[in-house]
């Protein structure tokens, strides 16, 4: 028995080893952690726990059998987070590249089926060169088998994406599958085709990081969620995210009181709204004001920046926060921003996470480019994703409530179980120049002074329509509320709904336009 256990020991520290201690310092050259390095930083002091490291590949194409590939490429197993079950797999790139082969791909898909049986998020760190070539198509059919198990745990349990390495061709359909993509610059890449592949193909000269780099994936394609600039600062992030939410679907998101006053009033929130309605402000500052401790979680803080998503807490509960930004294109709702709004609300909504939508928009932006992008279908998502959340859904109109986009930000008929305004609240059909143009148009070319009678139809348009009360006299708005006293507010909104139940008619699954 003394022999086999230092054997198994021996065998261990060896598997542990990855690919050598050489192609670890290449790893490190690169400023890349190691897989297990990587799960240990996540993980809870002393808490990974792996399993199937001795799993081998079966390849014996191009003579793999003499290649030795620890644990076939990929860590998996579980530990806790803030002492929290989470299941982990890391790829290791020390080994055969990370490539993902028959057996490396059932390691992975086992940490999925139980990550799905037992209800706790799954983190998967991505450093690979993709399918094992030598493997063919069973490399392939480890992919397909992976993508499968992405999409049975979608609104189960939290899937988190981290790459940290390059991540190519098919393979990227995993992280594209699952809920949060966390990206590093420099090192984190995400591309179909290579640009080796484009300049064969399309001549196109593009390097590698300005391809599918987290700087490019993060602010122009929306693919990712987050970015930093090195694995420490990612990780930490990760624990963050996870703290905002539930384990699964079937939980509430975990209570973290925060040592803050909920019956808190801010007279900042009283003057932060510019007299002049085309001045814009920005909407962080409310939303900082709003939290518990001011601490703001964004998601996708740098792409479709028209449009915030993010979550905060009130009174210790997550909320799942969508706001329009006045900042950026005066708050526009565009095709870009829809789809951040409309993924956001829908995982918000799968892991009962309440919402709380902060208006401020003068309608969808117009113009061709919009149009022939297919606003109509990307902003439909909004309306789709808010009509379907069953999760408690608050709204306060701040500002601007205007045309089909006051009620893509979730108006009461969208579901909103509490709507509140400030009392400056626009909300119309439209703002009251374009208003006053086209119900008063015969009369202004017919007057002495057009520009004058133009100034006095506007302002009557103001003062008949322009505000929160004829919304309010109709039950659309729930109450017209004092900013200062906004966060005692919404904490007991938000508390109230806790217990709120909804049933929807069965079906196998909606239509959401795509
Ligand atoms: C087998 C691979 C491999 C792969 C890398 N390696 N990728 N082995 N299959 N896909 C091996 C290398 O042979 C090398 O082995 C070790 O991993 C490290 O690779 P290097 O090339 O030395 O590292 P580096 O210079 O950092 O370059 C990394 C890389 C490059 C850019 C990822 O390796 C690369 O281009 N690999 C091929 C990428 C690719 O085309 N994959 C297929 C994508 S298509 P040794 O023994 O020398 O250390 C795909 C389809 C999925 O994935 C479809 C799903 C539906």
């Amino acid at each position: 028995m003394k022999n086999k256990i230092e054997e198994l020991i021996e065998s261990k520290n060896k598997i542990s080893l990855g690919g050598g201690e050489k192609r670890i310092e290449k790893q490190h050259k690169s400023s890349k952690f190691t897989a297990r390095e990587r799960i240990n930083l996540l993980l809870d002091e002393g808490s990974f726990v792996e399993i199937d490291a001795f799993v081998k590949h079966r390849c014996t194409n191009f003579e793999m059998e003499k290649v030795e590939a620890e644990a076939d490429g990929v860590v998996t197993g579980y530990g806790t987070v803030d002492g929290r079950l989470i299941f982990v797999y890391a790829q290791d790139f020390t080994v055969l590249g990370g490539s993902l082969g028959e057996m490396h791909a059932a390691k992975i898909c086992k940490v999925q089926d139980m990550a799905i049986k037992m209800g706790a998020p799954i983190v998967g760190f991505n450093d690979s060169g993709g399918a094992r070539i030598q493997e063919g198509v069973d490399a392939l059919s480890g992919y397909g088998n992976i993508f499968y198990r992405n999409t049975l745990a979608s609104g189960v349990v939290p899937q988190i994406s981290v790459i940290v390495g390059p991540c190519a061709g098919g393979a990227v359909y995993s992280p594209a599958l699952t809920d949060f993509i966390f990206m590093v610059e420099n090192t984190g890449m995400m591309f179909i085709t290579g640009p080796q592949v484009i300049k064969s193909v399309t001549g196109e000269e593009v390097s590698q990081e300005e391809l599918g780099g987290a700087v490019t994936h993060n602010k122009i394609s929306g693919v990712a969620h987050f970015i930093d600039s090195n694995e420490e600062d990612c990780i930490q992030r990760i624990k963050r995210l996870l703290s905002y939410l539930p384990s699964n679907n079937l939980e509430e998101p975990p209570i973290i009181e925060a040592d803050d006053n909920i019956n808190r009033v801010e007279e900042r929130l009283n003057e932060i709204i510019p007299e002049n309605p085309n001045k814009s402000y920005d909407m962080k500052e409310i939303i900082n004001i709003l939290a518990d401790k001011g601490e703001f979680f964004e998601v996708q803080p740098y792409y479709a920046q028209n449009m915030i998503t993010g979550y905060i807490r009130l009174n210790g509960m997550t909320v799942g926060v969508i706001g329009n930004q006045p900042k950026v294109l005066a708050g526009c709702i565009d095709v870009n921003a829809s789809d951040k709004a409309g993924r956001f609300i829908r995982t918000c909504d799968a892991f009962n996470i309440p919402l709380l939508n902060l208006v401020d928009v003068p309608g969808f932006l117009p113009g061709t480019e919009q149009e022939y992008g297919g606003i109509i279908r990307h902003g439909a998502k909004m309306l789709y994703a808010y009509s379907e959340a069953t999760v408690p859904k608050v709204t306060l109109i701040i500002r601007k409530a205007y045309g089909g986009a006051y009620l893509a930000m979730c108006s009461k008929d969208l579901g909103a179980d509490q709507v509140f305004a400030w009392p400056n609240a626009e909300i119309a059909v439209m703002g009251p120049e374009g208003a006053a143009n086209i119900i008063f148009k015969k009369e202004i070319e017919g007057s002495e002074d057009p520009v004058e009678f133009r100034k006095e139809k506007i302002a009557e348009y103001k003062d008949t329509v322009n505000n929160p009360y004829i919304a309010a006299s109709r039950g659309y708005v729930d109450d017209v509320i004092v900013p200062s006293t906004t966060r005692p507010r919404l904490i007991s909104a938000f508390d109230m709904l806790r217990s709120k139940r909804e049933e929807r008619p069965a079906k196998k699954h909606g239509n959401i336009p795509l």
